[in-house]
């Protein structure tokens, strides 16, 4: 009995996803990452403030605290101020023990997948 072609493909191709996940980082981890390591301070879905403000909408946001040296919240202001706060901004009170910088990754494709940002607030 031979294995039929279309399933060794299945199997020894690379499916273009894995790569793209591991560039781009991976929402559905970050979403996890969020909950363990934001949601302490933090609304995910909500504006209102915690500890911190609402991370509703983050992505693409203009910052509503004062003392940061961004426009928006993209990319790299979201990796500059996950990295290391105060950093940013000496006197911050966001005070968190470091982030790896795969989770760093994965929690900013989360923000970016911008599901936070839906009407389904909790
Ligand atoms: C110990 C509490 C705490 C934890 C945990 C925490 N934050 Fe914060 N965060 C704050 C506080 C407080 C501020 C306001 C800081 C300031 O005004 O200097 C803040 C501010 C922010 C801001 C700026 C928001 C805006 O609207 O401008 C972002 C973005 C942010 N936090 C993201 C995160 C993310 C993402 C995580 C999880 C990885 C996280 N924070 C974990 C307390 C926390």
């Amino acid at each position: 009995m031979s294995i039929p072609r279309f399933l060794l493909a299945a199997v020894l191709l690379p499916a273009p996803w894995m790569a793209s996940a591991a560039e781009a980082g991976d929402a559905d981890r970050g979403r996890i990452i969020a909950g363990v390591r934001c949601m302490p301070c933090h609304h995910l879905h909500l504006e209102s403030k915690l500890i911190g403000p609402g991370l509703k909408g983050i992505f693409n946001r203009v910052p509503r605290i004062a003392g940061v040296p961004f426009e928006r919240w993209d990319d790299a202001s979201l990796e500059a101020w996950l990295k290391a706060p105060r950093s940013i901004k000496p006197n911050t009170t966001m005070a968190i023990p470091p982030i790896a910088e795969r989770d760093r990754t994965d929690l900013i494709a989360y923000f970016k997948r911008d599901e936070n940002s839906e009407a389904a607030d909790r």
